[in-house]
């Protein structure tokens, strides 16, 4: 569905052909519930899982925001251990309610945004680099390398957005970016199929923008608490950036205005909306808030732009 087009999305700027490749969607009508099976990872897999893991340690340690080391550290996940979802679930409901629901590959928005209301994380349980992946996908071609996969992994997942399922705030926060999602598909206002579609896009940019891709100023009380000192004037929280070297590593460079290919923006929530963006390449634009109070804030104060009337 959000893939349509619509009449209204002529709106959007910085619109850029996403291509998901051959990558499966799961909607609602499939089967997208699964068990972990944490028997059946193989060495080979948890040695990727181990790679990916320690190349992040000195970098998110140096320049990831404290929501997410405290998240990382209360979480318990290590280089060494293969996320087993039933443990690390009740971990998380105790700490902010949401549980993680193990799912066979990539939701569509409207399963995405449905589980977030009803704090359900969706987390996969199969790692890029690995033989699974390639087995899922024969016969088509896919990226599939350390630093990136359309593929939703488990890399990603855990190591880049469980640790925030941690922290209450940001529960909350996510579980109500859920609902905004839940209501604009219910349609209670009676838009229309067409702007109930331009609408989840908008939420979708939000998302992208923030969760998943943002950054924050540096917040005066991180760096006293840090075991390497952060020497740019930023800090991360989205969760594609956190668990992407090459990508933390652009974000520095930018940061210290040594990149030519990215640029930080202010956060306008505006213009965020509005704002569509590459799956698959490192971010040319980051988007810069002052804290995640003020993000939160911005989010709840501007209700109405995810329920454009046209
Ligand atoms: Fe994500």
């Amino acid at each position: 569905m959000i893939d349509s087009y619509t009449k209204y999305d002529h709106l959007f700027n910085h619109v850029l052909p996403n291509a998901m490749g051959d990558i499966k969607i799961f909607s609602n009508e499939d089967d997208y519930l699964i068990e972990q099976n944490y028997d059946a990872v193989t060495g080979k897999e948890l040695i990727v899982w181990k790679r990916l893991f320690e190349k992040l340690v000195e970098p998110l340690n140096r320049y990831s925001s404290m929501q997410y080391l405290d998240g990382l550290s209360t979480l318990g996940l290590t280089a060494n251990e293969w996320p087993n979802f039933s443990e690390l679930s009740p971990r998380i409901r105790d700490a902010s309610g949401w549980e993680m629901t193990p799912v066979a590959g990539f939701l569509d928005e409207i399963l995405f945004f449905e589980l977030n209301s009803q704090r359900k994380f969706p987390v996969t349980d199969i790692i890029r680099q690995s033989e699974r992946l390639e087995e899922k996908y024969t016969g088509h071609s896919i990226a599939n390398t350390d630093e990136y996969t359309p593929e939703p992994d488990i890399f990603h997942d855990i190591r880049g957005h469980a640790p925030f399922l941690m922290n209450k705030a940001f529960g909350d926060f996510l579980a109500d970016v859920g609902k905004v999602g839940h209501e604009i598909l219910m349609d209670e206002r009676s838009l229309g199929a067409e702007l109930v579609a331009h609408n989840l896009k908008r939420l979708q940019n939000f998302a992208w923008w923030s969760y998943e891709f943002g950054i924050m100023k540096k917040q005066a009380e991180s760096d006293d608490r840090r075991s390497c000192s952060n020497d740019m004037e930023h800090e991360i929280y989205g969760s594609g950036i956190l668990s992407g070297y090459d990508e933390v590593m652009n974000v520095v460079a930018c940061s210290q205005g040594e990149s030519d290919f990215s640029q930080l923006l202010p956060f306008d929530i505006q213009q965020v909306v509005m704002t569509r963006f590459d799956f698959s390449e490192i971010q040319d634009r980051y988007f810069v808030i002052d804290s995640m109070e003020r993000l939160y804030a911005d989010f709840y104060d501007n209700q109405e732009l995810f329920f454009f009337e046209g």
